[in-house]
């Protein structure tokens, strides 16, 4: 448990056991810039600022308009956080952020931020890793392990067997592009704006699904693969006729929607059969599609499985998931982190060795 600080009180180099303390939790590893106030698994406060508006011109996301950002917002969101949770900094007991995968130059932004206020202060820091922060959304809603994690985001689509806290193995991967993506990639196929996962799917909520034919092979086993249903919309769109597209534009979203979910939802029930478990959960942005939640819901029913799903403020990218990953973390202490650095691909490891939890060398990609 925590000490409680006063306010004049000097650096405690790191003394404060941050587990079920006061914890400032940072998140900026894409394109959303948030802060949070996590105490012992309970969210006091969470502040996400987007910045689709600004990639949205340029059609995607530009890695340096991110970072750019990030350090326009940063400040402004950490403070923001503390007020609504009604804290001044002497309350906090440690900082979390997440320090990859992501892009490298927007992780840096968080974790230098991170660094800063814990040395100032003389906290320890939890380094989270985006997947464990996306997964541990779940125990928000009260999930106890082992279980069955769809993590479906704009980089990542995989099914991962929580063991503990969250420790995971991944039963399961993408073998090319990931569900994000593929939802981004038909939007953009059909002139909507970036990103554009949530404009399709509220296109699509007044389609067809049974409209437009969609390839239905997939890989074997538990894998997914998206990119050629990506190339079908592709020559779909391309093969019909002059104002076709434009008449049924929900109908052929609707399908494309529902060929992405069916493999989802049909291998994450899948999954939790083969490995025996009877919870699933469903973690990262693609997870507030809402076509996945009805297709989760009902497979789940069908299966005898319950399902887990977090709001969709928990889903999409924010740090109140790095807080509530950390409670299950090994803390560095003061001032132990400064040399810390954050990582771009998947493979890298989340902790330095001897910060290392017990069984962290599961796949983390
Ligand atoms: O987890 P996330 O916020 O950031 C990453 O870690 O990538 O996920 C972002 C992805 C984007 O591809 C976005 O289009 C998709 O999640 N997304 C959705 C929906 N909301 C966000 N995809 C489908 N339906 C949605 N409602
Ligand atoms: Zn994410």
């Amino acid at each position: 448990m925590s000490e409680s600080r006063s306010r004049s009180a000097a650096p405690s180099h790191g003394a404060v056991d941050p587990h079920g303390g006061m914890l400032l939790c940072i998140e900026t590893s894409c394109d959303d810039t948030s802060a949070a106030i996590v105490v012992g698994g309970a969210v006091l406060s969470s502040i996400v600022s987007s910045q689709n508006d600004l990639h949205a011109e340029f059609g995607g996301i530009v890695p340096e308009v991110a970072s750019r950002r990030h350090t326009e917002l940063l400040d402004a969101v950490v403070a923001e956080a503390l007020a609504e949770a009604g804290l001044g900094w002497d309350a906090l007991t440690g900082v979390a952020v997440t320090v990859g995968p992501g892009l490298i130059g927007a992780l840096l932004v968080g974790l230098a931020a991170a660094k800063a206020i814990a040395y100032r202060r003389g906290l320890p820091l939890i380094p989270v890793n985006h997947l464990e922060g996306h997964i541990a959304a779940n125990y928000a809603l009260g999930i106890e392990a082992p279980f069955v994690c769809l993590v479906a985001s704009g980089g990542h689509t995989l099914l991962a067997v929580v063991e503990e806290g969250v420790e995971f193995r991944v039963a399961g991967r993408t073998l090319d592009d990931a569900a994000g993506e593929a939802f981004d990639k038909g939007a953009r196929l059909l002139g909507l704006g970036y990103p554009g996962g949530a404009e399709l799917d509220r296109l699509a909520a007044a389609g067809d699904a049974g409209f437009a034919a969609m390839p239905r092979s997939l890989p074997r086993g538990i894998d997914f693969s998206f990119s050629g249903l990506k190339t079908a919309l592709l020559y779909y769109l391309r093969d019909l006729p002059d104002g076709a597209q434009e008449e049924h534009r929900s109908d052929i979203a609707a399908s494309y929607q529902a060929a992405i979910v069916r493999q989802l939802a049909d291998k994450t029930v899948r999954c939790a059969r083969d490995e025996g478990l009877r919870q699933v959960a469903v973690a990262g942005g693609v997870a507030a599609n809402s076509g996945l939640r009805k297709a989760l819901i009902s497979a789940c029913e069908s299966g005898g499985l319950q399902l887990s799903l977090p709001p969709l403020s928990l889903c999409t990218d924010n740090a109140a998931m790095v807080g509530l990953a950390a409670g299950f973390l090994p803390a560095i202490p003061w001032p132990e982190y400064l040399a810390l650095d954050a990582y771009a691909a998947a493979a890298v490891a989340v902790r330095p060795p001897k910060h290392r939890s017990r069984a962290s060398g599961a796949d983390r990609s």
